[in-house]
């Protein structure tokens, strides 16, 4: 473990916030760290950019992450895991709530591929939409379930209404339960081996030991993963 002093904080609203570190981190997208705080648990953050993480506040540290000032330490291991792969083609990315975080990171590096990505991005509240700015606005699609933004609905609105199979690859990033839902859609229709998902598990350790994040086949998020192929996934 080594520990970053904090260079800067955008505070989007009362619940997000975008960290910066004083450097950027040799990492891949889709690569996480634990990050520690004194006297708080450590926890996975999914690299939002080489040199940030953006958190969302759901519990005791994150609360306090949030409110972090510049010039603060905090403790890193990492980055940590399996990062997504490169993609050719046309490529759509599936974002729900806080997963968009490493997608943001993937959506640069493609960028500079001059890869061709579509964008589907479902919330609750226009609150949650913490980095729409990042992708470019004629390529994306917003919904938000309470119809404050964009379209009105949720994340299977936007995935059941788009033509999925004419992507070469697509990327996906939400919640355990949402990535659930789509993983068995794209079963269905047969094309998980085009499909990445980035895992949301709870961690303890994050460098394999502890046995918290195993999936159903027996492998482990923080070390096989975060990120998986579809037709890897055993849940
Ligand atoms: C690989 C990975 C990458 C992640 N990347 C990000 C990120 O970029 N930004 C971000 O804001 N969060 C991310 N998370 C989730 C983040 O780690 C948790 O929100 C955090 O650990 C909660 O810590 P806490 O002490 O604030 O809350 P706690 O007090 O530990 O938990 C508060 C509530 O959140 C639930 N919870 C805790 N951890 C998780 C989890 N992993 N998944 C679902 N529910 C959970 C608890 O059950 C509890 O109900 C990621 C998780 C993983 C596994
Ligand atoms: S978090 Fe301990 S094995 Fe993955």
């Amino acid at each position: 473990m080594f520990t970053l002093r904090v260079d800067k904080v955008i505070r989007h609203n009362e619940r997000y916030s975008t960290i910066f570190f004083e450097k950027e981190l040799k990492s891949f997208p889709g690569q996480f760290v634990m990050l520690n705080i004194f006297d708080l648990e450590e926890i996975p953050l999914s690299l939002s950019s080489p040199q940030s993480v953006t958190v969302k506040a759901v519990g005791e540290t994150t609360r306090y992450l949030i409110k972090i000032k510049p010039g603060e330490r905090v403790g890193i291991k990492g980055p940590i895991g399996n990062p997504f792969s490169p993609a050719k083609g046309k490529v759509l990315m599936i974002a729900g709530g806080i997963g968009v975080a490493p997608l943001a990171y993937l959506y640069d590096f493609l960028q500079k591929c001059r890869v061709k990505v579509k964008v589907l991005y479902a919330v609750r509240s226009s609150d949650d939409l913490v980095l729409k700015e990042r992708f470019e606005k004629a390529r994306m699609r917003i919904i938000t379930e309470d119809g404050s933004e964009g379209e009105k609905g949720n994340i299977f609105d936007l995935v059941y209404s788009e033509d999925v199979e004419e992507y070469d690859k697509i990327y996906i990033c939400g919640p355990e339960v949402v990535m659930r839902g789509i993983h068995s859609y794209f079963k269905e229709l047969g094309i998980l081996n085009k499909t990445e998902f980035s895992l949301d598990r709870y961690m303890k350790c994050g460098i394999g030991i502890c046995g918290s994040c195993v999936i159903g086949n027996g492998m482990r998020v923080c070390v096989e993963g975060p990120v998986f192929r579809g037709d890897e996934i055993v849940w």
